[in-house]
């Protein structure tokens, strides 16, 4: 089967005073239909940047993105419109995505407008499904985001990235800012609307639990780029990268009830600025196993094993 979304040596970089920093650094990865890339990685390590430029809400500074098979950075206007229709994206914060000044159902209306489809008769319809589907109550179709709890403010954030009938969707963070238990309801309801709809996901979250539930795939970002990358089983039953081995050493066993997510406890030794990044491992000043090699030569991000890469002077 043909890949959903291949990405090959894409890079975005930001002007930080005379210098770049290098947020995405040489990315490749592919999405099958249907299926769901994990993405996890340290705050700053570039997953959201990952996620918007893939969507090109931010232009990539070098690289290729190939979309259902377009070649999506030679798009423009009308044709990258069309596209984006089938690319959404879903975010950490559900209320600040929304207008405040409208309701949940012109929230859910707003891109079947944008993109000129159905009569208002067939929109409000549609509005209607789209709440059943995503667990609304259609007697909240007049209601203001600000009325709803952070957990359904999610839910119209879904409602709206599915109205226009989505192949892929990047899920950044969906369910940091909620509680554990209204968190693990999203989840759900994500799980069975990629089921439903064979939706793909990029799903980036600090949670591995998480990622292990929804992802068929996995890739761990360190400083811009991929560390590891590896069909679920293998990334979680095998890990090969060091710092894949220490995000994962670093899970509680048993999380907290009611609490918020952690994020990863900081690994020993200083994370490089993505400005001023190192010669050879990017990873070296943190990596107990540091060799003479890791400082002078970056390791190549390569296949050990069908579907499983890693770039790592080790193995
Ligand atoms: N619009 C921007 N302009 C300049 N620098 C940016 C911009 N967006 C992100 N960055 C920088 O790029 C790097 C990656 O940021 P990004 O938000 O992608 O990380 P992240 O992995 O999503 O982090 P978090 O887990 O905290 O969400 C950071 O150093 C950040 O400061
Ligand atoms: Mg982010």
């Amino acid at each position: 089967m043909p890949e959903l979304l291949l990405v090959k040596n894409l890079r975005k970089y930001f002007p930080r005073g005379r210098k770049l920093l290098r947020a995405v650094d040489n990315v490749s990865f592919s999405i099958d239909p249907g299926e769901t890339l994990g993405l996890v990685g340290e705050s700053g390590s570039g997953k959201s940047t990952l996620g918007r430029t893939v969507l090109r809400l931010l232009e990539p500074n070098d690289g290729e993105i190939i979309f259902d098979g377009i070649d999506i950075r030679r798009l423009k206007g009308d044709d990258l419109r069309q596209i984006r229709m089938f690319m959404q994206i879903i975010f950490q914060d559900p209320l600040a995505s929304l207008n405040p000044h409208m309701t949940i159902g012109q929230a859910i209306e707003d891109p079947l407008i944008i993109h000129n489809i159905g009569t208002k008769e067939q929109r409000r319809r549609a509005v209607m499904e789209l709440l059943d589907i995503v667990g609304i109550g259609r007697e909240f179709i007049d209601s203001f985001p600000h009325e709803f709890s952070g957990g359904q403010q999610q839910r119209v954030g879904i409602a709206r990235a599915l109205a226009l009938n989505p192949k892929f969707i990047v899920c950044d963070e969906p369910v940091s800012s909620l509680d554990v238990s209204i968190g693990a309801q999203i989840v759900s309801l994500l799980y069975e609307l990629k089921r439903q709809f064979k939706l793909s996901y990029l799903f980036i979250s600090h949670d591995l639990a998480v990622v292990k539930y929804l992802s068929d795939k996995v890739a761990v970002m360190y400083l811009g780029t991929f560390v590891e990358l590896a069909p679920k089983e293998e990334l979680y039953g095998n890990p090969l990268h060091p710092y894949t081995r220490a995000l994962l050493a670093s899970v509680p066993k048993m999380p907290k009830n009611g609490g918020r997510q952690r994020k990863f406890p900081a690994l020993k030794g200083e994370i490089p600025s993505s400005v001023d990044l190192p010669s050879g491992c990017r990873f070296q000043s943190r990596c107990e196993y540091v060799m003479d090699i890791c400082r002078r030569e970056e390791p190549i991000f390569r296949e050990v094993s069908p579907g499983h890469f890693v770039s790592c002077h080790l193995v």
